[in-house]
């Protein structure tokens, strides 16, 4: 049976709900209680907490982070469709729903039984209406999208608790944005309220203090702050309240709230200073607009400027003269707005405006990128989780000057000195040992002739990460590729992204390599490197033992010239002289040109990818090993091997280098599992070996154990090169490197 609240009385105790951006119920809970609202209490996604109908209406005119403020009706049994139905068809719809108004129900969370949300709000709306004709003889029709009243159901277990949403559409439609007058990736009002909330911009306004915005685009967090310090409702200029079709409302009562609002707060008595620029005119026009229908232009001096120039807009003596002030800024963040390559510009920004403040002024910042850390030399003092849109950000503030800036200082090779800005005291060990072991191995690869190099391969426990340093003749044309192996458990995450970061920093520094020469992959980020769609590409050339190669430096999984494999590549060409050879999978395609380098009379390349094929063909015919005699054949590989045992052909030099996995080339097969499949790959393939012919079998896999005794039964001998063919820097890592010589006994 459904325990029904009070459905309409001034004074009486009614329970709401008001909804925020998950990370900002803390916030709202403040807000709640500076409302003088009761027994707040925040839960997740929101707040709960009980008051009067005049409180209801005072909660959604004056609540800055909430989304939605919501009555709660009604909690009852959800076990199944029915008892659902049932519950809320006993409910007493005709005192909420006034007649003739349009409705809408929204459901989320599930059960056992209720699945589909979609499917629990149309039980929740067909027993609403039934309810309505059976008892006063008429059903309201649905409307979506502009609805008279909304209800909302959400599902928790066997329970279902009903709500009225009272303040209807998003509580981030302040209204004062221009219908199709838009910048880029604005920031939603109320998740740039919930930050000057958390930052504590309303006591710094209360005491003459200053805000700004250097990356202000269309002005929200300017405009937001401005709002809070005149005391000014955020709801005043909504038009439209979910409310106005609630039979429970009360119109008069209302009208008083509302009001006692607009004589309330106003611009002309603020004292507040807020200093909002952005590089992009276009921003500043439309953030001038806005701030102007929110009746806060006086309060904010807009600028077109850059970031970097801030500090001459902090002269003079009301500056001088605040006792506190707060910089914010929601930065691009290289997804939506610029690419990857321009954050560092973007950081470096940001940076010379943080240096810029007085002493004791704080930050606050909402960004995704741990980088931003580093670029401060600061390490947050607190962070919220949240999202911006579909992106995972963080709030981070950074108090009263964000305490003692970190920095390194370091020597780079080619012997400059540099201070570079850290997030973590203990990156200093990182950047000696990167020094250390990378002067070797640039020295290694300078002798041997090879252009492409890992330096490092995690060294240090706390610093698991790879650097490969792909060499051209002047310093600043030399890239590097800073990759995450993996996190250490037992580092929170905050911590595990500044070294990160910080690594990434130092090492461009330590190698002279410009930040925008530095690709970084952090952990788990291996599906943002390359969005589906939108293949980015950074193309630089490499150099090995006279061969020349283009390598994709964006390249998933690897750059197209595996630096693992070099050992092996490098067997091949020495066993290569007059030999047909053939070359397996797509790791082999440099292979092909060691080979020919190595004197192959012809060469066949075969792999499953097209992008593979493409590039050894490329890498070919720039080494001059174009024509017939040098053949890339997109197949998939088992396919071309049994046709070609059938053909009866043969080669003098295979090399093999399969991946540990590859999905089933067709219906019905199977897929290929290295460590289960390697005996039957070995035999087939050795079948096209022809007499007194190698066969070069390679993987990189830290579980593999060869079966050689099956080879052996099979007829084959087996020698281990494995220890021979390790990479350079490779070394941490030779159990994971295998090598082996298989021929015809
Ligand atoms: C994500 S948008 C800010 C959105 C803003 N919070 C809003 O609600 O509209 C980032 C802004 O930073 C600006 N920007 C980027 N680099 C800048 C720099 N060096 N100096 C000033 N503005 C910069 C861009 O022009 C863009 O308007």
């Amino acid at each position: 049976m459904a325990r029904a609240k009070g459905s309409r009385s001034e004074g009486a105790d009614l329970e709401f709900f008001a909804r925020c951006a998950s990370g900002f119920e803390q916030v709202l809970a403040g807000e709640l209680k500076g409302l003088r609202m009761r027994r707040v209490r925040p839960l997740r996604g929101g707040v709960a907490f009980f008051g009067t109908l005049e409180d209801g209406y005072r909660a959604c005119l004056w609540l800055r982070s909430a989304t939605r403020v919501q009555l709660v009706l009604a909690r009852v049994g959800a076990t199944d469709a029915d008892e659902l139905y049932r519950a809320v068809k006993a409910y007493a719809w005709e005192r909420q729903v006034r007649r003739g108004a349009t409705i809408a129900v929204d459901a989320h969370g599930e059960n056992d039984e209720l699945r589909n949300t979609k499917f629990t709000a149309l039980k929740v709306k067909d027993a609403l209406c039934d309810r309505l004709r059976e008892q006063v003889g008429w059903r309201p029709d649905v409307d979506p999208h502009d609805p008279d009243l909304s209800v909302n159901v959400a599902l928790h277990r066997e329970k279902a608790t009903l709500y009225l949403n009272l303040s209807g559409a998003s509580l981030h439609r302040r209204g004062y944005r221009a219908d199709g007058v838009q910048t880029e990736a604005p920031l939603k009002e109320t998740l740039a309220a919930g930050l000057l909330l958390a930052a504590g911009w309303p006591d710094l306004a209360r005491e003459g203090g200053v805000l700004v915005d250097p990356m202000c685009g269309s002005g929200t967090l300017a405009i937001e702050g401005a709002l809070m310090a005149a005391g000014i409702a955020p709801g005043l200029l909504r038009e439209r309240w979910g409310f106005e079709g609630w039979q429970g409302h009360d119109q008069a009562l209302w009208d008083r709230v509302r009001e006692a609002a607009e004589a309330g707060g106003a611009a002309e008595h603020c004292a507040a200073l807020i200093l909002a620029s952005d590089l992009d005119a276009g921003a500043i026009s439309i953030a001038r607009d806005n701030a102007e229908r929110a009746g806060v232009a006086r309060l904010v001096r807009f600028s077109v400027d850059d970031a970097a120039r801030l500090a001459r807009h902090l002269r003079g003596r009301r500056i001088a003269q605040a006792p506190g002030g707060l910089l914010v800024a929601n930065p691009p963040y290289g997804q939506r707005l610029l690419s990857k390559d321009e954050l560092p510009k973007v950081n470096a920004a940001l940076r010379a405006a943080v240096e810029a403040l007085p002493a004791g002024w704080s930050t606050a910042l909402i960004t995704p990128d741990g980088g931003v850390d580093t670029a401060l030399g600061m390490a947050p003092d607190e962070l919220i989780a949240c999202y911006n849109g579909p992106i995972k950000a963080w709030v981070r503030i950074y108090r009263h000057g964000g305490g003692e800036r970190r920095s390194c200082e370091v020597v780079s090779l080619a012997g400059v000195r540099r201070s570079v800005p850290v997030a973590d005291a203990s990156s200093e060990q990182y950047a000696a040992r990167l020094r250390k072991v990378a002067r070797e191995s640039v020295r290694w690869a300078r002798r041997n002739q090879v252009s492409c190099v890992r330096v490092y391969d995690a060294d240090l426990p706390d610093y698991a990460l790879s650097v490969d340093l792909y060499l051209s003749d002047d310093a600043s044309g030399s890239h590097v590729v800073v990759e995450e192996r993996r996190r250490p458990g037992s580092v929170d995450e905050l911590r595990a992204t500044h070294r990160f970061a910080d690594a990434v920093a130092l090492t461009g520094a330590i190698m002279d390599v410009p930040s925008e020469h530095v690709v970084s992959r952090p952990w788990q980020a291996e599906a943002d490197r390359r969005p589906a769609g939108t293949p980015a590409r950074r193309l630089v050339p490499a150099y090995e033992d006279g061969c020349r190669f283009e390598v994709d430096l964006e390249g998933k999984p690897d750059t197209g010239l595996p630096l693992a494999l070099r050992g092996v590549r490098e067997q091949v060409g020495a066993l290569s002289k007059r030999a047909r050879y053939l070359g397996l999978f797509a790791a082999s395609a440099a292979t092909a040109v060691h080979a020919a380098r190595g004197g192959a009379r012809r060469t066949t390349t075969v792999c499953a990818y097209p992008d593979r094929i493409e590039w050894a063909e490329r890498a070919l015919a720039e080494n001059g090993f174009a024509g017939a005699a040098h053949a890339c054949v997109c197949e998939d590989v088992g396919g071309w091997v049994s046709e070609r045992r059938k053909a009866g052909s043969s080669f003098d030099v295979i090399a093999c280098t399969p991946p540990a996995w590859l999905p089933a080339p067709r219906p019905g097969a199977s897929d290929f599992e290295l460590r289960r499949d390697h005996v039957d790959l070995i035999r087939q393939v050795a079948a096209l070996l022809a007499r007194g012919g190698t066969l070069v079998f390679a993987c990189e896999d830290k579980g593999f154990k060869l079966d050689e005794g099956a080879l052996l039964k099979a007829g084959l001998t087996v020698e281990d090169a494995g220890a021979r063919t390790l990479a350079h820097g490779f070394e941490r890592r030779a159990n994971e490197h295998h090598c082996y010589l298989v021929r015809r006994a």
